[in-house]
């Protein structure tokens, strides 16, 4: 007899009922930038769909990501001064952490409200950390920096850090900081495998970076998988609740290998150049954007991660729980 794999897929119904992933809003994130200084959203060109938010529209995309069912929302800040070590990261009155807590006050614990844990968008230098006196960004000094705005940050509102910035022992020392505050229910989620990527290039004028040269003394090289590896078993060793994978569709091989690898939960963030190309393609008519969206997101989901960072996350959600039709 011939074998007929076909019989299980000639219909929605039993497509449906024997799909291996399924996409659900709680699986999704969607990162949000909240600009200091701006009574209204400012549209970031090269993310079509996607602005910066002043503090008002930001409660408006809180409401919208509650309704929708999202899982979370990862906050940016984009502060209107910056300095050499990044001041307004650990201000209870900066930009994210003012940000935070009007997120927080909006959705209560509806969803989580996650923090980006990295002095990127608040340096002038526009590196991820503070600088010695040679240029070269310095591991443990920029750890104490960030323990303090992890700590701020999860007293703002906060439920989530994110260290973003790939310094060796960051993930250890922002969870002693924040036990030895009281902050033992703050979750750490580790950008445990974040590479130097050429696909952040639409963050970069999100967030108004000030980078001049690149990050490779701390973020990967693309070529490496055992580093990746590694690097998530130390994440894990020093205490992240969950890992990250980052970018995401270039690097699904590092997606699986972290989920059949570590006991904990991978999230993969699809960045900005990845939305951009889908985002670009559709508006020249080239692919269908709302269909390249929704298996993007479902393939990262197959590879292993349990939690999607995506741009089109609120879209995404609505289109699953019917609040929004799925258009063709
Ligand atoms: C750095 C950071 C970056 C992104 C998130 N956090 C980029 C960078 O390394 O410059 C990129 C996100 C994206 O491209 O969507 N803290």
């Amino acid at each position: 007899v011939i074998e007929r794999p076909r019989r299980l897929r000639q219909n929605p119904v039993v497509r449906e009922m024997v799909a291996e992933t399924r996409l659900h809003p709680r699986d999704l994130v969607l990162p949000v930038f909240v600009a200091e200084g701006l009574d209204a959203p400012r549209p970031i060109s090269s993310m079509p769909g996607v602005s910066q938010h002043s503090l008002a529209s930001l409660r408006t995309v809180a409401e919208q990501a509650r309704d929708a069912g999202l899982g979370g929302l990862m906050l940016f800040g984009v502060p209107q001064h910056k300095d050499a070590v990044g001041s307004g990261a650990t201000d209870p009155g900066g930009i994210l952490n003012v940000g935070l807590g009007v997120v927080r006050e909006t959705v209560g614990d509806d969803l989580l409200v996650m923090a980006d844990t990295c002095l990127d968008e608040f340096t002038d230098h526009g590196h991820c950390g503070v600088l010695d006196d040679r240029g070269r960004v310095d591991n443990d000094l920029t750890n104490e920096i960030y323990a303090a705005m992890a700590v701020a940050q999860a007293r703002a509102g906060a439920h989530v850090v994110a260290p973003s910035g790939m310094m060796d022992g960051q993930v250890g020392e922002i969870r002693t900081a924040l036990d030895g505050a009281g902050l033992t229910d703050t979750v750490v989620l580790a950008y445990a495998a974040k590479y130097a990527s050429a696909f952040y290039g639409p963050f970069r004028e999100a967030v108004q970076s000030s980078l001049e040269g690149d990050r490779r003394t701390y973020q990967q090289d693309p070529a490496n998988r055992l580093e990746a590896l590694r690097e998530i078993d130390l994440d894990v060793q020093q205490g992240a609740d969950l890992v990250m994978v980052k970018p995401a569709l270039a690097y699904l091989d590092i997606v699986a290998a972290a989920a059949e690898r570590v006991p904990v939960p991978v999230a993969a963030y699809q960045v900005s150049g990845e939305y951009a190309m889908v985002r670009a393609a559709a508006e020249r008519g080239w692919i269908d954007g709302d269909a390249a969206a929704m298996e993007s997101v479902l393939c990262i989901r197959r590879a292993g991660a349990s939690i999607v960072l995506t741009y089109f996350a609120l879209e995404l959600a609505e289109r699953l729980s019917g609040l929004r039709p799925a258009r063709h």
